[in-house]
């Protein structure tokens, strides 16, 4: 768990470390040779990215130290179960809860009987549960992480997008410097820890050109994350080598049939092998599935997530498919936000410790689809931070919530959320 409030170092041993936050320990790594004990740092995926000022520190300990456990109170109150709740629901579906609840491994049925609740009180108890199963092994850290869309510039043809190379969009790829601006600004004015660098599958960017974005990006002393599809797991390696240390990239199904019509030219096993790959390398992963792709059973669900917890995601990334004007999936039914809900709660059961974000996609399914998520179970969320040109260009779907929001009030009505309902916004030095 990550806080970005600062933190100090209490104890060393080569690469690790221990920070203390208000009397919580966490462990980290650190790279930085010139951190020693005693001092203050900021700590993002368990990875510390930059030292602060012990004065400075202080001065925004100060303001936390209340802060910080009279969010913990409203948290823990809004995850408690209480006993009325439990009552008339039924018994079969209170059985396999009560097993959830006590960590008992669920049977494909089990999970399968938990996707397809319908009841309302059922419904309300399974996000209850997940909820409360998140604050008590994660707490009320939720992730903020800025990202920038550098470029909508992509050489594939998936189905489902609209950046997909048939699409008669008006394209765009920000310049190196364009990019590490757009960072510092994130960075200095709104102060974001971790940024998320992604594009659509895009050679135009060759290794030296990310490298040194990635290297510009790190020393401004924030997590640098790669979201760039499939690229040579040597490229990757240098990146690592750069400074990224996280990586986002979804499998998209795990069904290989599904996923050879919906990706043409592209295959499961190679973009599977490169996440094993970078997992190895070191590098925090992110992955997951995109949800109601054509043919698609609720067993193959179940298979995703499965799926992504093997593969050791330290965080999950999965949202609904937004039906797209102008691609082949536009005519696709919208699906019921209950689905999404349910996905994310079954998560929480399956990877009791994993960050689950909430996305943009299910924002835009629903417009209080980032409350729900977050009370289903998720703790983690991400704010655009593209500057509005680029950013409304980048239409991997229509109808996104952030389109045209301004950067500072997005990041002002999601700490207000997160505030309302006893989140420490991390990732996010306020
Ligand atoms: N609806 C929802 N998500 C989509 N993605 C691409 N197209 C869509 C769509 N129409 C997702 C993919 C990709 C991520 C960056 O965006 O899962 O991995």
């Amino acid at each position: 768990m990550c806080y970005a409030i600062p933190g100090k170092i209490v104890e060393m041993n080569n690469r690790f470390a221990v920070v203390d936050y208000f009397g919580e320990k966490r462990n980290v790594l650190n790279d930085n040779q010139n951190i020693k004990i005693n001092d203050y740092v900021y700590a993002q995926g368990g990875i510390v990215v930059d030292k602060i000022d012990t004065k400075e520190a202080l001065k925004i300990l100060k303001f936390w130290k209340q802060k910080f456990f009279e969010l913990k109170v409203v948290d823990k109150n809004l995850s408690q179960i209480k006993t009325g709740e439990t009552a008339k629901k039924n018994k079969n579906i209170l059985a396999i809860l009560q097993k959830a609840n006590q960590n008992r491994t669920l049977n494909r049925q089990e999970l399968l009987a938990l996707l397809r609740l319908k009841d309302k009180d059922e419904l309300q108890l399974l996000y209850k549960l997940a909820n409360n199963i998140r604050q008590i092994k994660n707490d009320n850290a939720c992730c903020v992480h800025g990202i920038i869309e550098f470029s909508n510039c992509c050489k594939n043809s998936c189905h489902y997008c609209g950046i997909r190379k048939e699409s008669h969009i008006q394209r765009y790829r920000m310049s190196p410097e364009q990019i590490i601006k757009t960072a510092e600004t994130a960075v200095r004015t709104y102060g974001f820890k971790a940024l998320v660098l992604q594009s659509g599958e895009d050679p135009y960017y060759s290794d030296e050109m990310l490298e040194l974005i990635v290297k510009k990006i790190r020393a401004l002393g924030v997590l640098v994350f790669l979201s760039i599809g499939l690229k040579k797991s040597t490229t990757y390696r240098k990146l690592y080598e750069a400074g990224a240390r996280a990586a986002l990239i979804r499998f998209e199904t795990s069904n290989e049939k599904i996923f050879k019509t919906m990706r043409p030219g592209t295959n499961l096993s190679a973009r599977l092998n490169l996440i094993k790959k970078l997992k190895k390398m070191g590098y925090l992963i992110a992955t997951g599935f995109l949800v109601g792709l054509p043919r698609e059973t609720e067993g193959d669900i179940i298979k995703n997530i499965l799926l992504t917890k093997k593969l050791g995601a330290d965080m999950y990334s999965f949202g609904p498919l937004i039906p797209t004007i102008g691609t082949p999936l536009e005519r696709q039914r919208l699906m019921d936000k209950n689905l999404m809900l349910k996905i994310i709660a079954l998560t929480r059961i399956l990877d009791r410790e994993a960050k689950i974000l909430v996305t943009t996609a299910l924002e835009t399914l629903d417009k209080n689809g980032k409350k729900e998520g977050l009370l289903s179970g998720a703790n983690s969320l991400m704010i655009n931070v593209t500057p509005p040109d680029f950013r409304k260009k980048y239409l991997i779907y229509q109808g996104r919530p952030d389109k045209n929001k301004q950067i500072g009030k997005n990041i002002k009505d999601t700490v207000d959320l997160l505030f309302s309902i006893g989140r420490a916004p991390t990732d996010l030095g306020i």
